[in-house]
């Protein structure tokens, strides 16, 4: 991110020429990375800001990512780097990001638009950039089949065809994603509609992302440390808002629209207001909700999206905080998944808060696909697996008719809480555990909860982009669990589909 002091670009002293010092520096930086499972950004112990009723740092904002018009196209330009941020005072960690040492600039683009985004990889090591929650064709999709090497640009681009949302970016290499997301390589992506939608919608002011993820303090807060391993995958025990250590925001309208996204490995949130007041969901993964829905509290797991709009009176000072939820394992395993924690996540004044303005009653929203009657498939969730296999890049899962809506089972037949992710899509939940589906998963989405035990029964419409050659994933987003293996591969052909397992017919490149 631009204009932070926090930020430590990797340090320049003494020797060698420019060039080599920076890459110098990389490696050092990144071979912190490497031993994060020892000594990286998570650990154990203390849980320093659990209440939230002291914040008083300034919430960070993502910086709009500047664009140009080139023939016809919205060209954005990232650069994926390292170095070392102070993400908690006095405790800096070796981290990464885009345009910046740690998170990305938030893109926006307005639908119909056609985008290009230039990727460079400043990293020693292979990235990748993918757009989580687009519908695009999966060759830009930016999974591990689309790698970029160090030094290489990438140059995906694709016509925004969707409904306005609060998507984002993060990379996606093969058994790496968990330690690039940790260490900061997420970032906003908002589409927007021609014609608003009555919600807030000024960035940075009433309008504003909360990218959440959890870091590692040693006790005694001196220095990074070691994150617990949990049955849902590693948990960190400080937690960071924009990259924002104890943020405070001060607002100056009576509504404020939260776009929150969970860009944390494992961590789940229980998002509810200190005053016992309820907030409104207004949108979710996939786009704005038909109306604003009232509620006290709301889970959000790894990679999922929650817009909801909170009411500030004048005098108000409050905190969305996460409160101890029930992720459905034992209770030994809830407890180290975090479960049971309490953190502050905003504090929110409202000296400011001078406009009236109420919520609109209606919102435009996409509307449900019917029930399709074609295709059925099931997919059992075991501990790292799907359908008992392990990811292999050079299989195909699944082959899906391109354009085609399926009925996608989902069944946790293990005793860990995962979710379940399908990209280049949004799903729309027909049932949960048997029945209807909890509110917060009444609206567009492309990731869903599912815990031990549990079931979902998704109707998925698929694009119309048919490639036989490049697949695109769909996995858990529990970030360990992903680089395990808990993932697997479709492809939209033209032809018919069929859910034997077939060879990647690219598999002698891998
Ligand atoms: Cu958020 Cu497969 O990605
Ligand atoms: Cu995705
Ligand atoms: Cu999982």
């Amino acid at each position: 991110m631009s204009s932070d002091s926090h930020n430590r670009p990797t340090p320049t002293t003494d020797g060698p020429p420019p060039i080599q010092i920076k890459r110098r520096t990389l490696l050092i930086g990144l071979g912190a990375l490497g031993a994060m499972g020892v000594i990286g950004y998570w650990a154990t112990a203390a849980k320093p800001n659990n209440n939230g009723s002291t914040f008083a740092t300034a919430l960070r904002i993502p910086p709009l990512l500047e664009s140009e018009m080139l023939d016809g196209e919205r060209v954005f330009r990232l650069s994926a780097q390292a170095g070392e941020t102070e993400l908690v005072p006095g405790v800096w960690f070796a981290t990464m990001g885009f345009n910046g040492t740690h998170l990305g600039p938030t893109l926006r683009a307005v639908r119909g638009e056609k985008v290009r985004v230039h990727v460079t990889n400043n990293l020693p090591v292979a990235t990748t950039a993918h757009w989580h929650g687009m519908l695009l064709p999966a060759s830009q999709d930016g999974t591990a089949h689309q790698a970029i090497a160090p030094g290489a640009t990438w140059k995906p681009s694709w016509q925004i065809d969707q409904p306005a949302a609060t998507l984002w970016y993060h990379p996606h290499p093969h058994g790496q994603t968990e330690l690039q997301v940790g260490s900061g390589m997420a970032g906003v992506f908002l589409i927007d509609e021609q014609t608003p939608s009555g919600l807030p919608s000024d960035y940075g002011v009433d309008d504003i992302p909360l990218i959440i993820q959890d870091v590692t303090v040693q006790s005694g807060g001196q220095r990074p440390g070691t994150p617990t391993t949990a049955p849902i995958g590693r948990i960190g025990n400080t937690v960071i808002v924009n990259g924002t250590h104890e943020p405070h925001f001060a607002a100056t309208t009576r509504q404020l629209r939260l776009r929150v996204l969970n860009a944390s490995a494992a961590r789940c949130y229980n998002l509810e207001l200190s005053t016992g007041e309820q907030f409104h969901l207004v949108g979710t993964d996939g786009g704005l909700l038909p109306a604003p829905s009232p509620m006290g509290s709301l889970l959000l797991s790894p990679a999922e999206r929650a817009e909801i709009v909170v009411t500030v009176p004048q005098d108000a000072d409050l905190v969305l905080r996460s409160v101890p939820h029930d992720l459905g394992m034992s209770k030994g395993d809830d407890m180290t998944s975090g479960a049971e924690d309490t953190f502050g996540i905003l504090r929110i004044t409202g000296a400011g808060a001078a406009t009236a303005g109420g919520l609109p009653t209606a919102l435009p929203s996409a509307r449900h696909p019917g029930r399709a009657s074609g295709i059925e498939r099931h997919f059992i969730l075991g501990d790292t697996t799907i359908n008992g296999k392990s990811m292999d890049m050079d299989r195909i899962d699944t082959v899906v008719a391109a354009g085609s809506t399926e009925m996608w089972m989902l069944e946790n037949t293990s005793k860990r809480a995962h979710n379940f992710h399908v990209h280049g899509t949004q799903f729309v939940v027909a049932a949960e555990n048997g029945g209807t589906p909890e509110p917060r998963n009444r609206g567009w989405k492309d990731t869903i909860f599912i815990a031990p035990g549990g079931t979902a029964e998704l109707m998925v419409p698929f694009g119309g982009y048919a490639d036989p050659t490049t697949p695109y994933m769909y996995h858990c987003h529990m970030l360990w669990h992903e680089d395990q293996g808990m993932m697997a591969q479709y492809v939209l052909t033209d032809g018919e589909p069929s859910s034997e397992p077939v060879m990647h017919p690219n598999a002698m490149h891998h």
